[in-house]
Order: C-alpha cells, then structure tokens, then sequence
C-alpha cells in the first residue's frame, strides 16, 4: 500500500478544498493510505497531519478555504527544516505527497522530490500567474467576485456622477485586473504588464468619453501597480469628477468556488494521484487549452505565458 501526503501552501484560493477532495478519494480508491497535512510545510516539518478517508472530505467540495489550513513557511527553505520534513516523510512511509500551491510551494515540492521524496504539485492561486498553466485553482472564483464587487462599487458611482478607482489583487500579475475590467466595462484598466500614462490613459480617456455624455467611471488597477487614493485625488483635481478609491483586498480570496474551479480542481486533483501511483514525482499538473496535462516542474518553474494584449486592446476600443 502506498501512503501519500497532501497539504496545502502559500496563499489560499478558492477550490482547494475540492483539489483535496479528489486526491483523498482518488487514493482511498486506489488503496492508498492519505495523510492530511496541516498549514502547508510547517505540518510537514512538525508532523502535524492526521489520517483521511473518504468521509474526511464530506462536505466541503462547495467551500472556500482550505481544511488543511495554509501558510507561507520561511524555515522549510533552509537546509535544517528540509532535513526535519524528509525526517517526518520517512518516519511516516510517506512515498508521495501532493502540494497544492503557487509557485513558491512548487519551488519546494522541486526540491523535497530532488531528496527522495516524489512530490506532484497543483497550481492554486487566484493570481492565475503560473507560467506553464492557463488557469489556476481559484482565479475563476476570484475574478467572478471582483466582477461582483465592482458591479456594487457601480451603482453607487453611477449614483453620485462620480468615478470608482478599484485595486484589484494578483500580486505581480495583471490577470485578474485585466479580465474584470473588461467584464465590468472599465474606461481605464492598470496592469503592470503594460506601460501606462496616466495622463493619457486614464484623464485623457476620460475627458474624452465625458465630451459623448458619460458622467461616471470605473478604473481598475492591479495591486502591482497600486496608489488608487492618491489617483483618485489626482482624477478629482484634473476632471472635476468626484473620485473614490475602493482597496478590494482578501474579499477576493473567500468564497464558493465556483463550477470551474471545482470541476478543474477535481481533475487535477485525480491526475496527481495517478501519477502518484505510477511512482512518477516532481511533476506540475497544469492546464493548456482545456486539457489537464503535467510538466516537470523544473521545467514548469521556467515557463512563461504573457497576458492576453489583444484583450487589452479590446477593452481600450470599447469601454470608452
Ligand atoms: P505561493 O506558493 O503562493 O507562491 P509562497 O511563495 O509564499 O507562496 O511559497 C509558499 C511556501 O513554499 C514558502 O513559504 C516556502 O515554505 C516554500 N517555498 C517558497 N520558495 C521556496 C524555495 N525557493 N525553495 C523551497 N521552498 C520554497
Ligand atoms: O497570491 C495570492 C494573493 O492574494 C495575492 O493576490 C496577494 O498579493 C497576496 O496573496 C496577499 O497575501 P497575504 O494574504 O499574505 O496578504
């Protein structure tokens, strides 16, 4: 019988819990023994999981979070904790071990594989910036929830003749902020993959658009780029309209993982454990035009995939 571990790390994202799911019942299936690992690497380090079954995961494929709890873990990067969690792996006969996480955590899923343990990482994130994936465990809910949040900002700047200037997460990405300003029809969208004036891309744009009768507006930043109250003022000063800054912040993290998530979740979920028991680790389970496929992760660390500018250019054409 085998016996594989899971955790989850780095920042949560909507959809793990469904990604648990499926590697539990997976391997229970499979007669493998899971062991749930508690606050990523830590749990990993401090032998802190307990024994899953099929009824562990009842219940929890339609929540956010995670049941396994997350956290960023300095100490797992020195040679000490990677010599204290290949210590807890033996003694636990852990022969393999799913990280769910972004690229930070695969980083550490490549190097617990290079000693011996064979691990297989899947992409949750909400920022959706994993370079050998189109989609990431949780960007769907994510942005859909931006999508909400902005629309509510709406009515009331709509209201009051004034403009919503919105910070959006994505941490050194601009994919959430690019998709919900055009899903949410913003005249100026900020994203740090993309050099902006302000001046022209945002004031000018909207004088323009206030000469054809538009009285209110929406500008989405990316995290990345940042200083929404200070544009705001900024906007106040040059147009004379009304200006309020919204930080979204962790509400963009929270919530039902919507039917993508779980159903992408599940899938990757159920690939890990198959490689798994195949005796296959260091792989990156990614997704590429709707197909689940896997990459070495060393390989997977060094892949790119830009932001989508012909999107970029629609949304400057239209949301004018
Ligand atoms: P994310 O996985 O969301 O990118 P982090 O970058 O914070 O989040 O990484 C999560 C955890 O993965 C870190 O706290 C650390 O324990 C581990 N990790 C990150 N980078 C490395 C690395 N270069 N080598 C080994 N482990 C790493
Ligand atoms: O990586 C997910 C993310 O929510 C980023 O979008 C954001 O920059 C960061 O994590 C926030 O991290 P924390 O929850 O530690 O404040």
């Amino acid at each position: 019988m085998k016996t594989i571990g899971i955790l989850t790390s780095g920042g949560d994202a909507p959809g793990m819990n469904a990604a648990v799911r499926a590697v539990v019942r997976a391997g229970c299936e499979k007669g493998m023994k899971v062991f749930g690992i508690k606050r990523g690497y830590n749990g990993l380090m401090d032998n802190d999981m307990y024994e899953m079954n099929l009824r562990t995961v009842s219940d929890i494929i339609q929540r956010g979070g995670t049941i396994l709890y997350s956290a960023r873990s300095p100490k797992f990067k020195t040679d000490e904790g990677m010599e204290q969690a290949m210590k807890v792996c033996r003694e636990r006969g852990i022969d393999g071990l799913v990280v769910i996480g972004g690229d930070g955590s695969f980083r550490g899923a490549r190097d617990l594989s290079l000693k011996g343990v064979p691990c297989v990482a899947i992409p949750g994130t909400i920022d959706n910036d994993i370079g050998c994936c189109d989609y990431t465990i949780g960007y769907d809910t994510a942005l859909n929830t931006v999508m909400q949040m902005v629309d509510r900002i709406r009515d009331t700047t709509e209201s009051h003749d004034r403009c919503a200037v919105v910070e959006v997460m994505g941490r050194g990405a601009g994919y959430i902020a690019l998709n919900a300003g055009i899903a949410c029809g913003a005249t100026s969208i900020l994203i740090p993959e993309i050099e902006y004036d302000f001046e022209r891309d945002v004031i000018d744009r909207m004088k323009r658009t206030q000469k054809t009768g538009k009285v209110h507006f929406v500008i989405i930043v990316s995290e990345a780029i940042g200083g929404v109250h200070e544009m705001a003022k900024r906007i106040q000063a040059e147009t004379g309209v009304e200006s309020r800054a919204t930080v979204l912040g962790h509400v963009q993290r929270g919530g039902s993982p919507t039917a993508k998530d779980r159903i992408v979740a599940s899938q990757m979920g159920y690939r890990a454990v198959e490689l798994l028991e195949q005796g296959i680790g260091n792989r990156v389970v990614a997704m590429q035009k709707e197909k689940i496929l896997d990459f070495d992760i060393y390989e997977a660390l060094n892949m790119k995939s830009g932001i989508d500018l012909n999107l970029y250019k629609i949304a400057q054409e239209i949301s004018i």
